[in-house]
């Protein structure tokens, strides 16, 4: 089936590690034009190296979406050399492992603004090229821990139900613009994310047998995490312009382990 991505230009923030990088991979692959972000610019030139594709098809800049003015320099770039843009996939962030009585007041501000900037910054930076577009998508990376809180992800649990929050509002308000807004809620993904947590947990065992006791422990019904292109292929379904009825609503990438049934 051709998705319809071709020559379209979509943004993806945090391109350089794990769901983005897949995206960014699959986005090519599918002839799309495709600019993404990091705040480490190494790591993005080296994944441009590795990716090699030209500088009319792969656009890199280094910024926080925290900081908007740089979001917004990004953006207007992509636009200028692209032409447009017609789609938006907030990914860029992380989660923060911590429970109640060792979540600091710093904690919560920071983890709100990461959540919050990472969906709005490049949001507002990209409106009036997404509404230009004609048929444009905004794809918001959450969590299941939106609809099932983790204690202990105490902080990122509440940030994660403000965006699907968030996204249902704005999937209402940009409607009228020509642009869908929907969710893509992830379980557990083998990303940079947990191979840092497994490096910290230094547990003597093999990344394979740590993997597979943490699937047991949260009960993962596929009994294993997801792959990174797992998370790309609904993501690109949801950009694709396929997908025209399809707003305000999430897809769960999760191997089972949601029990929520909305
Ligand atoms: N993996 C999972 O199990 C899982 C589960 C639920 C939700 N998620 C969410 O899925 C998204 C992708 O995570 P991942 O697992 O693919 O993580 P990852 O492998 O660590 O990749 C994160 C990417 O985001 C970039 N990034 C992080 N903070 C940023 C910031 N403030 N501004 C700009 N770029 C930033 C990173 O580059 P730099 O570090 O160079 O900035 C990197 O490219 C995140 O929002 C994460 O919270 C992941």
């Amino acid at each position: 089936m051709d998705l319809g991505l071709a020559d379209r230009t979509i943004v993806v923030t945090g391109g350089s590690s794990g769901v983005g990088l897949a995206t960014v991979c699959a986005l090519l692959d599918e002839g799309a034009r495709v600019a993404t972000c990091g705040r480490d610019a190494d790591r993005l030139a080296k994944v441009a190296a590795e990716l090699g594709a030209g500088h009319d098809r792969l656009l890199t800049g280094v910024c926080d979406v925290r900081d908007a003015d740089a979001v917004r320099d990004f953006v207007r770039r992509t636009a200028e050399e692209f032409g447009g843009i017609d789609g938006l996939v907030n990914n860029a962030g992380q989660s923060r492992m911590k429970g109640l009585d060792d979540s600091t007041a710093e904690d919560w501000r920071d983890e709100l603004e990461l959540k919050f900037a990472g969906v709005l910054n490049p949001l507002q930076a990209a409106r009036p090229h997404l509404a230009a577009s004609g048929a444009a998508s905004v794809v918001n990376i959450n969590a299941v821990l939106a609809k099932q809180p983790e204690p202990r992800l105490i902080t990122t649990s509440a940030a994660r139900a403000g965006i699907l929050n968030l996204s249902k509002s704005l999937s209402a308000e940009l409607a009228g613009e020509g642009i869908r807004v929907n969710s893509v809620c992830l379980g557990l993904i083998d990303t940079g994310q947990w191979t840092r947590r497994y490096a910290a947990a230094d547990s003597g065992r093999s990344y394979e047998d740590w993997q597979a006791e943490l699937a047991a422990d949260r009960g993962i019904a596929l009994d294993r995490l997801g792959r990174a292109e797992e998370v790309a292929f609904a993501v690109l379904t949801l950009l694709s312009p396929l997908a025209s009825y399809i707003t305000g609503t999430s897809i769960d990438v999760c191997g089972g382990v949601g029990r929520s049934i909305l």
